[in-house]
């Protein structure tokens, strides 16, 4: 699912950030072919079918190759922790194999997804996995919900790379 994995330097983070998508799909009702199949937001309407790894993992790719651009150019002005991003990024979103129910053969959101967004029910996965604080940053703040609090300079670029790839399905300028 996550050949992503495989950039994470920290073999012991490589090890933990894997064992948390382990568990989010112990817990789902979703398999890894359904991530594969269903479309990675239900925002954007029905004709949207761009899917669900398709999304998450083009998010670890545009973080990946922005944060080695900040750290070329701005160096030690700015240096982003490769592995902390890579983690994060490839973490953002696993909270959101709790966020689905099947109701009559499809995947819905449930009342825990409601109640818990995926922000929240990452780090609470990845604090099981003992994830360290820096990555369970990013799952807090990557979504609107880390707009209230200040953000590290990965956890911006996760932020970024999620949205930048997302907004414009929703809504863009056409002509
Ligand atoms: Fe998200």
């Amino acid at each position: 699912m996550w050949p992503e994995l495989e950039w994470i330097k920290d073999i012991d983070l490589k090890e933990k950030t894997t064992l948390t998508w382990a568990l989010a799909l112990q817990r789902s009702v979703l398999t890894p072919d359904d991530l594969n199949t269903i479309p990675f937001t239900l925002l954007c309407g029905p004709d949207l079918k761009v899917t669900f790894m398709d999304h998450k993992r083009c998010v670890v790719h545009v973080a990946l190759d922005a944060g080695k651009k900040m750290n070329e150019f701005f160096k030690t002005d700015l240096p982003v922790d490769m592995d902390v991003l890579i983690a994060g990024a490839i973490l953002a979103d696993v909270g959101k194999l709790l966020e689905y129910e099947m109701k009559d053969g499809k995947s819905v959101q449930g009342n825990y997804g409601k109640y818990i967004r995926h922000p929240f029910s990452g780090v609470s996965l990845a604090e099981q996995c003992g994830v360290p604080d820096a990555v369970c940053h990013i799952i807090a703040t990557h979504a609107g919900e880390g707009n209230m609090v200040k953000r590290s300079t990965e956890a911006y670029v996760v932020h970024h790379a999620d949205f930048m790839t997302f907004e414009p399905f929703r809504e863009r300028l056409k002509l």
